[in-house]
């Protein structure tokens, strides 16, 4: 039944009182003079893991592997020919290595080292790429270094995509730089760096970045990521990770101190997730840190995100480790300062040690953090017996301070019930919850309410009033049958997180799965952001999140559903949110700064479905602004890098009609099948 071809009046009609199959027309009431709870600013953010090359070789727009000869195998991601010596008396401290380039003795012989990058090197034809080093002559008076970009193994005449030169000279290490300007686009270009043919070079921190990273800063972040992530409106970004906060024993753990002060001298730590999976092995994988803590606060600052930094307990992940592999109760000093120190860096003023580094850093100004994460995944008494003298330190230094507790990796369970018990007890502000699940989660199915219990939209309808507040820090649907961002799983994911927004009274921010991925080395899936060297596209999981962060709206508005009849032809009594009846999912939110009423409705059943929604306290006729996420394709269709745009969210409008005498304002409209549609209507 086509409503749009139907008169006014008899729409009035249609909705209100003709007798109408449950089958065709759903109803729903929105309260749109009764404000309900605020939603959170923080309420959907983003999650930021380095897993999948999502730092060095992703977000970090770094071109050069192992630039400071640091790796394990001090060569791994450089080919060199010549002679070419290791030595490790450098000017940096924390990564003391460099090489020394031998004098080839003839113009026409050659000392070279050539850096693969990750995967290679994605360089723009026409762009300006910033190579450094720092470099020295030992024995004195100059040097030439000769710095090239090619095509490796290169069926062309000429391999050289572009080159530049610097000119060394003295005995003291300086950093040099020069610009190359590649001719000609290609995703897997390598550097190389000559010596000079009669003097010895030594040679450390060999760096290419492309000019314009986001914000064109120098240690910067690739353009196309970073924007992405703005174009969220992520209202938190969680950072940096997951288990690489815990480490694979405490001495890989993530340790922030490490992350800051000058890029040359932040020393190299494993990255777990290198070997993590033996199943999707990258002994490459290292954390150079270059993206450390200063950047993640000050992207934070660039997107208008809450930083939520996590940070260790003194556990080794737990998965991995026995109780010996984690700090005794006695050795949780340093963790502790580590934490305290962590918010004097981020908000202490410019005189105090940290809050100086930040401001000698660039940034006098504090970032202003509110919250932060101590421990990700932990459980049981290891985790709680280990919160509390943290929770102790940081409530009597920093009472504005939240603090996010977590309550481990299950979405339910014993567990799980006693993590958030630990953390009621314990006055945690927040609980950080992690649940990749199957559809049937998403969609709360009979079955999984029967295994899982709380899942779905229906999830936080029950959640205690009391206590800490609900963070969904982590959570995606791990679709059966190999689906991870595919459009029918990001679907139950909107599905799924009208359930949140309906209880933005208890949840005061949700996080999805980590953001990144290289398509060439991923580990982790799903993820929101996939790319290669020089192309990238938002997955399906993306657009929803995006719906959800643009629309999120000031204050919850109550959204009642109501099915005109049961079996029995019996009216029904309307129920508060939606439990999923006929596969339709809803929630309704006020914008006070656009006054405006935002409806979101998804239709996770494989029929065209017809709505009603009644705008109690509305009335007139209104233009209502759409954004519609359907395919019409199949329901295990993806974005892919050949086709970034084959799923998209797309604008269009409609009129609002009316009904009764008092011309309340109706939303009629036939929802396609599998499909999410916001709605916009100004008060
Ligand atoms: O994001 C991948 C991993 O999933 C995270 O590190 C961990 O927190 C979760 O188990």
């Amino acid at each position: 039944m086509k409503l749009k071809n139907l008169s006014i009046s008899a729409l009035c009609a249609f909705a209100l009182s003709a007798p109408i199959s449950a089958q065709a027309q759903h109803v729903m009431n929105v309260n749109t003079q009764k404000l309900g709870a605020p939603v959170s600013s923080t309420m959907y953010g983003l999650f930021f893991e380095d897993i999948n090359y999502a730092a060095d070789g992703g977000l970090y727009a770094e071109l050069v592997k192992n630039r400071s000869f640091e790796f394990p195998n001090a060569f791994t991601g450089w080919d060199i020919s010549g002679k070419v010596t290791l030595m490790n008396d450098g000017p940096f401290d924390k990564n003391p290595h460099y090489v020394r380039l031998a004098p080839s003795g003839h113009r026409d012989k050659h000392t070279m080292i050539e850096n693969h990058g990750f995967f290679g090197m994605g360089v723009k034809g026409g762009e300006e790429y910033r190579f450094s080093v720092w470099a020295r002559v030992p024995d004195g008076g100059s040097a030439k270094l000769w710095i090239d970009l090619v095509e490796n193994a290169t069926m062309r005449d000429d391999q050289k995509l572009g080159n530049t030169s610097v000119d060394v000279s003295g005995k003291e290490w300086k950093k040099y730089t020069a610009i190359i300007k590649p001719s000609r686009t290609f995703a897997k270009a390598h550097l190389r760096v000559w010596g000079d043919s009669k003097k010895t070079t030594d040679v450390e921190h060999v760096s290419l970045f492309p000019v314009k990273t986001y914000k064109e800063r120098e240690n910067g972040l690739r353009q196309d990521l970073a924007k992405a992530l703005e174009d969220v409106h992520p209202g938190v970004f969680r950072f940096p990770g997951g288990c690489i906060v815990e480490g694979t024993d405490l001495n890989t753990r993530y340790q922030w101190k490490n992350t800051v002060g000058p890029v040359e001298n932040r020393p190299l730590n494993e990255n777990r997730w290198h070997y993590t999976f033996t199943s999707r092995y990258f002994p490459d994988y290292f954390q150079t840190y270059g993206l450390g803590f200063f950047e993640f606060f000050q992207l934070c600052e660039d997107i208008k995100a809450e930083p939520l930094p996590v940070l260790s307990v003194g556990l080794a992940c737990q998965f991995q480790n026995g109780e010996d592999a984690h700090a005794a109760m006695d050795e949780l000093k340093p963790y502790i300062d580590d934490c305290l120190d962590l918010i004097e860096f981020a908000n202490g003023p410019v005189d105090s040690k940290w809050g100086k580094l930040r401001a000698d850093m660039g940034h006098p100004a504090p970032f202003n953090m509110k919250y932060i994460g101590i421990g990700n995944e932990q459980w049981d008494t290891p985790y709680f017996d280990r919160l509390k003298p943290f929770v102790a330190a940081v409530r009597a230094k920093y009472p504005n301070i939240k603090i996010v507790g977590t309550s481990g990796p299950d979405s339910e369970g014993k567990m799980f019930e006693k993590g958030w018990e630990a953390m009621r007890a314990q006055k945690a502000d927040l609980v950080d919850e992690h649940f990749y699940r199957p559809e049937s989660w998403f969609l709360a199915t009979p079955e999984a309410k029967e295994r899982y219990g709380n899942c779905g939209a229906l999830r936080y309808d029950s959640y205690s009033r009391k206590g800490p507040k609900v963070f969904a820090g982590e959570y995606a649907c791990h679709g059966r049958g190999k689906k991870w961002n595919h459009f029918e799983t990001s679907l139950y994911e909107a599905a799924f997180m009208t359930g949140m927004e309906r209880n933005a009274d208890i949840v005061e921010m949700a996080t999805y799965a980590p953001l990144f991925a290289h398509v060439e080395g991923w580990q982790w899936r799903p993820d929101m952001i996939w790319y290669d060297n020089l192309r990238m596209f938002k997955s399906v999981s993306y657009y929803v999140q995006q719906m959800f962060a643009q629309n999120k709206g000031s204050n919850v508005l109550t959204l009642t559903t109501a099915d005109p009849k049961d079996a029995k032809g019996k009216k029904q009594m309307p129920v508060a949110g939606q439990d999923g009846t006929d596969g339709l999912y809803a929630s309704s939110v006020w914008e006070s700064t656009t006054g405006e009423v935002i409806i979101k409705v998804i239709n996770t059943a494989d029929k065209a479905q017809a709505v009603s929604i009644n705008l109690n306290g509305m009335t007139g006729e209104r233009n209502v602004q759409t954004l519609t996420l359907s395919h019409k394709g199949s329901m295990d269709d993806e974005n892919t890098l050949e086709q970034p745009e084959k799923i998209v969210p797309k604008a269009g409008s409609m009129k609002c009609e009316t009904t009764g005498k008092k011309q309340q304002s109706v939303l009629n409209d036939q929802l396609p099948a599998k499909s999410f549609r916001l709605y916009k209507i100004k008060k």
